[in-house]
């Protein structure tokens, strides 16, 4: 297959994570006899210091001419502490959203096995957990009417959302738990917000084409608790903008780090796949960020184009580099010297010599495997 991968690595250590998953995705593509072409170009604050703005024209023209995007991260300290600042790196991210029409982001959260003594949570409430968030991304709070009072004293950001945009995620969640475990939880705040008794009314429409699936409600707050208590109890959660903002970084620590947590943001014609995370500022050109969560982007946007095989290989070889704690510092203190470049080249490498790695990487602490 021929691939058209618009890159935006963005701020911080978007670019370093961005570069592992490219080195993975060029494994794959010369294992499988894919041709993926890269275009690289500017957001964040990196495209406010050359352009102005976080995202030039030339950017989105380059995403939409492209079959799918890989997005790194965005964000500066620079603007995060100064309220006044009239652009912002964030803009960049929420407009190419918008723009693209990317209202479904997708965040799978799972606790893997052999990480399960790195989440500050008990092992035995987080064993097992697998969730699909499906986080609503181009409506809400973070699009509504924003208002500030002519003597700055007032302000104001309007929760808005239609019955289209409801229906359109919500059909998405319900097909994603058709193929998983036939749940969805639809996670609000129906006791206080008008729009979630909208939300609350048409997903109950909507889930009665989905037969074979369950629906049930959550407020919030509740399921704030509830993901930390009994996170098996989730399938797909489907809940607005905000609160899906909110409750994936929540659900992030069931995995051990925010490292690990990949998403894809999709629309009816175009497809982003971008980390969880932010950009880190403090870790960057440091070489401890954890590559993975952009890598299983990576295979997110294969899944996406329905090359599975090629997915899986990348699950399976990330899951083989946590089983050998070849690992960033933020789930591994002991093999400290493991940076990102090396995560990605164990990863890169199984790809590679899937048959031969057990044998070189099973020496891989000692300093004698062949990528070290
Ligand atoms: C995310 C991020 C973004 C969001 C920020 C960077 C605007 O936190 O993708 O979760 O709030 O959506
Ligand atoms: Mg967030």
């Amino acid at each position: 297959m021929k691939l058209n991968i618009a890159v935006l690595p963005g701020d911080g250590i978007g670019p370093e994570v961005t570069n592992e998953a490219i080195k993975v995705l060029k494994a794959i593509e010369v294992e499988f006899d894919h041709t993926f072409l890269f275009h690289h170009a500017k957001v964040g604050a990196t495209a406010i210091d050359h352009y102005n703005t976080p995202l030039p024209d030339t950017t989105l023209e380059r995403c939409k001419a492209s079959d799918a995007i890989l997005f790194g991260a965005i964000g500066d300290p620079k603007y995060d502490n100064n309220p006044s600042a009239k652009i912002r790196p964030e803009q960049g991210l929420l407009k190419l959203r918008k723009s693209l029409g990317l209202y479904a982001n997708i965040r799978p959260v799972k606790a893997y096995h052999s990480l399960l003594d790195k989440s500050p949570l008990k092992q035995e409430r987080i064993k097992d957990t697998d969730i699909s968030i499906y986080r609503e991304l181009t409506g809400g709070i973070y699009f509504g009417e924003k208002k500030i009072s002519n003597d700055g004293n007032t302000a104001s950001d309007l929760c808005k959302y239609s019955k289209h945009e409801i229906e359109r995620i919500a059909h998405l969640a319900f097909k994603a738990a058709q193929t998983r475990k036939n749940k969805v939880t639809l996670v609000d705040k129906a006791n206080v917000l008008e729009s979630s008794r909208l939300w609350r009314k048409v997903v109950t429409d909507v889930s009665k084409k989905y037969k074979d699936v369950t629906l049930d409600f959550l407020f919030v707050d509740n399921a704030a608790m509830q993901l930390i208590l009994n996170p098996r109890q989730f399938d797909v959660i489907l809940t607005e903008n905000m609160f899906g903002d909110i409750i994936s970084d929540e659900a992030s620590v069931i995995g051990g780090s925010i490292g690990l947590l990949s998403s894809a943001s999709v629309g009816d014609k175009y497809a982003m796949f971008e980390p969880i995370h932010g950009s880190f500022p403090q870790a960057a050109n440091k070489g401890i960020a954890n590559p993975i969560a952009s890598i299983l982007s990576a295979a997110m946007l294969l899944d996406h184009f329905e090359l599975f095989d090629e997915a899986d290989l990348i699950r399976v070889a990330v899951e083989r580099s946590l089983e050998l704690e070849i690992t960033t510092p933020d789930l591994n203190n002991t093999y400290n010297n493991i940076t990102t470049g090396k995560v990605g080249d164990f990863i890169e490498d199984f790809i590679s010599n899937p048959k031969d790695s057990n044998l070189n990487f099973s020496n891989i602490h000692l300093g004698q495997s062949t990528i070290i």
